[in-house]
């Protein structure tokens, strides 16, 4: 077996790496000694002479010289990778599966006392601000260390030694509990993201909140793809399990499915305190999260989402909702997970048109400001879009769903209630004024919500090239990734006035005046004054029939 000791710069990762492999007798690598025999240069050398990008690149290459992972049974190879090499997903993808992941943990100010009495020089923390400096990499790291299994790395060399050892005896036991890829506790719910994950880390969310059973809450098409599964994992391990099974799809979320689930609930006596699990979609996570907030004037809840939208969108931030006869969403309230457990292994059985469509989601995310984002969904959005197995295989839905997931993530940590009305989780509505204009005229029916998204984004391209808000080649841009995507390029075919009516409907729900978010070059503008007519003109531009009915 291969062990990865992840950890900020001084955390003790060479020395202990190479006692544990002279214990083993295994073989030591260190990457950043792989990286300077490559580029024939000292690290410091390469960032003075080329910058970080061509030091992240030497990096990027040295992991994946690594190959797969070794599977035998003893350590064979011990790996410490520089401290910032996790930082990008598919490092992480290529280095954590199938590995024994251990971060070496440390207090920055300890760290810093090491950093200087060591003979190597680290360029990110060379400045005169050492404690600082790593306070900041730690803030921006630790949730890809915490993926590892956490070590206090600040002891004598044999007994962090020792610590390792013992982690990896007890990863030698458990080998088939998937590849944790980021884990951070946060306001919002502790949010954890891998392969395969899901059994291990519900029954540990579930033992954090001492809860004595799992209570699943799913609906027909989210349990035959990953409940059954997770509920025999689950009961293997030990769980008694109970299954409260909804409508499937939009059909869950209605007031009297709440009260029936809720009678359920009742029936198999949950108890103040007691969590239930949310394993679904957008639909079963909003209404299983309703339920969650009020049964018992609210019980905690743990997101499982089984969609590309649940994943990336909706299992995140706390809004929960029923519709009503009148509207979407129009009943709910706010009720943060406790934990949110996303398995990207779900999402392979999800339908192509459920994947394409949620990537209008994620091109809304790019559109926010994430360059990243954008260029994966341009060289890899149709190949995760069909479900390609090399898409998964080679990680980038992982990648995909950690960007697009962990972006909501910090918008809403910056905004929970939704209180800034120009930054903050108003950001998040890009491309929804006119999506959710052509969504209600389609009936919520024939079009998927992130479809009427990548409408909706189209329009807001549109009208910000002419406010002159938007500069035309990123309008361009965005439209040609929507354009690869297979994102609403068919014109559609609804009237003119039904569109704006349920336009001026969300205008009066917003109290006469909408916000619209706008792209600019690397990121947003809200603007509240877009004239009626450039509206009229971006909203008939998406529409086969261009003139009102
Ligand atoms: N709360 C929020 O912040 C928020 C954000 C965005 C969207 N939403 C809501 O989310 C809903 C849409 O969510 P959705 O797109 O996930 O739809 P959905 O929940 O209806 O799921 C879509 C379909 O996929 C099936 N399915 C679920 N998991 C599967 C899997 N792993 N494999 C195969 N099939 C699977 C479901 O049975 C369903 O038929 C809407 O109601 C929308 O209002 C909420």
């Amino acid at each position: 077996m291969d062990v990865v000791l992840v950890g900020l710069p001084g955390s003790g990762k060479s020395v202990v790496g190479k006692r544990l492999a002279h214990r083993h007798g295994a073989s030591f690598i260190d990457l950043d000694e792989a990286v300077e025999r490559a580029a024939g240069r000292t690290i410091p050398e390469i960032f003075a002479q080329d910058g970080e990008p061509t030091f992240r690149a030497f990096e990027q290459r040295a992991v994946e010289a690594l190959g797969p992972a070794d599977p035998s049974v003893d350590v064979v190879r011990v790996i410490a990778p520089g401290g910032g090499a996790v930082v990008d997903p598919r490092n992480r993808w290529r280095l954590y599966r199938g590995r024994v992941v251990v971060w070496l943990d440390g207090r920055p100010e300890v760290l810093a006392q090491r950093l200087r009495r060591s003979v190597h020089v680290r360029p990110l923390v060379a400045g005169r601000d050492p404690i600082g400096t790593i306070r900041a990499l730690a803030a921006a790291r630790e949730r890809f260390y915490a993926a590892g299994r956490r070590l206090n790395g600040i002891t004598e060399v044999p007994a962090v030694v020792d610590a390792v050892e013992r982690l990896v005896g007890e990863a030698v036991i458990a080998p088939s509990a998937g590849t944790v890829l980021l884990r951070a506790e946060t306001r919002i719910g502790s949010v954890v993201l891998g392969e395969g994950i899901a059994a291990v880390e519900v029954g540990a969310a579930l033992r954090r909140l001492e809860a004595r059973r799992a209570v699943l809450v799913s609906e027909p098409g989210a349990w035959a793809a990953a409940g059954e599964g997770l509920a025999a994992a689950m009961h293997a391990d030990g769980w008694a399990v109970e299954r409260v099974l909804l409508p499937q799809g939009e059909a869950a979320k209605r007031l009297a499915v709440v009260e029936a689930a809720a009678s359920e609930l009742a029936r198999l006596r949950v108890e103040r305190g007691e969590p239930i699990i949310a394993l679904g979609g957008g639909a079963l996570g909003d209404t299983a999260g309703f339920l969650a907030a009020t049964y018992l004037r609210g019980i905690p809840v743990v997101q499982v989402p089984t969609t590309l939208v649940a994943q990336i969108d909706s299992a995140i931030g706390g809004k929960t909702a029923v519709d009503l006869p009148e509207g979407k969403n129009l009943l709910g309230a706010f009720h943060q997970p406790t934990a949110i457990v996303i398995d990207t292994t779900s999402l392979r059985t999800l339908p192509e048109r459920e994947r394409r469509g949620a990537l209008g989601e994620a091109v809304k995310m790019a559109a926010l400001g994430d360059e990243r984002l954008f260029d994966l969904l341009e060289t890899a959005g149709d190949a995760i879009a069909r479900g390609e197995a090399a898409a998964f295989d080679a990680g980038a839905v992982a990648e995909l769903v950690e960007r697009a997931a962990w972006a909501k993530v910090e918008v809403v940590l910056a905004d929970e209630r939704e209180a800034g009305a120009t930054t903050g989780r108003i950001a998040l509505n890009l491309g929804h004024s006119l999506g959710h204009a052509v969504e209600a005229a389609a009936g919520y029916r024939d079009l998927l919500h992130g479809e009427a998204v990548a409408h909706g984004l189209r329009a807001a391209c549109r009208i910000g090239v002419e406010l002159g808000v938007t500069p035309a080649d990123r309008a361009d841009r965005i439209e040609r990734l929507l354009d690869g995507l297979g994102l609403a390029v068919e014109p559609l075919p609804y009237s003119l006035d039904v569109v704006l009516g349920h336009l001026a409907a969300d205008k009066k729900h917003a109290g006469g005046r909408l916000r619209w978010v706008l792209p600019v070059a690397d990121g947003y503008e809200v603007r509240a004054d877009v004239p009626d007519d450039v509206v009229e003109r971006a909203a008939a531009s998406l529409l086969a029939t261009r003139s009102p009915a």
